[in-house]
């Protein structure tokens, strides 16, 4: 049974909290830390059992206890506390993105190097997910041929408040979708090409950042690829992808809490999407776990690696800079 210690325990350590303890046979919780733990989420936390709960997640790091650590604080902390992590020989699952610099996210490469012996895996779940798997399964099996065109479709179904993102939307939210065009695709990004606007809120200019953006990618396998985003669909989480080759054409559509279409004289209307990412892609947050645990217990590759979580990066501030000078930027240019 692999030990495992959670840093962080917002939003999404509490997800893998709930999604460990329910839905991941060969792992528990045993400590969580949070410098801005409060009564209600230290009672959130022993409800789930967990022994050790601590404001310091150094006490986590120095637990010889503990195999692996879950980094789910903010961003800005996942390289600093990974590389403390990596040095004290725990295996390391690291939420996205992995810093906001090439420089840090190399040095937690740096670490990997001098501690072969530790597993480390970054937390692009959509990998996980259902369709997505699907898509990329027909792909592996010859039945779309050469890749030719890709189109993903990522839209959250309502836009966090103004200023909330210490992150611009390329590095919060579409760097899911920059590991969706290389993992469906099988291949990393050469080049791409970024309009990108406010259209929901034109406050969010003031933050330099943007609501609404269309990214087109040329793939180094010689695919083009498309990504569509918004913050806001009134319809709810609009999740799909579309991948067409030389062979056929494989489609996603949204997943729905049923499948039920209701036809009436006034006309015929079925379920909007799931709601957002805790609705839709819960599954696929226990499912890269369990397939991290068993990368430690078989002493195998994990599924995700520094390589993609460095690749995410450079797309997105390769996105940000094509964004901002309104021009095709090259990959190597963020190198
Ligand atoms: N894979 C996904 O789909 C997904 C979804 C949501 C968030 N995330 C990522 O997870 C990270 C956290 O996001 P969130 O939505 O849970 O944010 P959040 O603000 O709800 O939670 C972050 C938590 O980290 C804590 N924290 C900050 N510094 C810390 C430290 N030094 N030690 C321990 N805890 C610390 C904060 O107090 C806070 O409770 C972000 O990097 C985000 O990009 C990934």
């Amino acid at each position: 049974m692999l030990k495992v210690g959670i840093i962080g325990a917002g939003r999404i350590g509490k997800v893998h909290l709930e999604s460990i303890s329910y839905h991941v046979k060969n792992a528990v919780v045993t400590a969580m830390a949070d410098p801005f733990m409060n009564d209600e989420t230290r009672a959130f936390i022993e409800g789930f059992g967990v022994e050790k709960i601590y404001q310091d997640y150094k006490q986590i790091i120095n637990d010889p206890e503990i195999d692996a650590v879950l980094v789910c604080s903010s961003t800005d902390t996942h390289a600093p506390i990974s590389i403390e992590a990596i040095n004290a020989g725990k295996h390391v699952f690291c939420e996205k993105p992995l810093a906001n610099t090439v420089d840090k996210i190399q040095e937690i490469a740096d670490a990997l190097k001098a501690h072969p012996e530790v597993k480390f895996q970054v937390g692009f779940n959509r990998r996980f997910d259902h369709n997505f798997a699907a898509v990329r399964k027909a792909y592996d099996e010859g039945k779309i041929g050469d890749a030719q065109i890709l189109k993903i479709t990522s839209r959250d179904p309502q836009a966090p408040p103004v200023g909330y993102c210490a992150a611009s939307i390329f590095l919060d939210m579409t760097i899911h979708d920059f590991d969706m065009a290389c993992f469906l695709t099988n291949s990393d990004v050469e080049e791409l090409y970024v309009y990108a606007d406010a259209l929901i809120n034109p406050s969010i200019r003031e933050y330099g950042d943007f609501d609404t953006a269309i990214i087109s990618l040329k793939m180094a396998n010689g695919a083009l690829a498309v990504i569509d985003n918004s913050r806001q669909a009134m319809y709810g989480y609009d999740q799909r992808a579309e991948l067409f080759g030389s062979k056929g054409m494989v489609a996603t559509s949204n997943d729905t809490l049923s499948s039920a279409v209701i036809s009436t004289a006034d006309g015929v209307t079925g379920e909007k999407p799931l709601f957002f990412f805790l609705e839709r892609y819960m599954e696929s947050f226990s499912e890269e776990v369990r397939q991290f645990v068993a990368a430690v217990e078989n002493n195998t590759e994990t599924p995700v690696g520094i390589h993609a979580g460095m690749q995410s990066v450079k797309i997105a501030l390769a996105a940000e800079k094509s964004a901002n000078e309104h021009r095709a930027v090259k990959l190597s240019e963020i190198d």
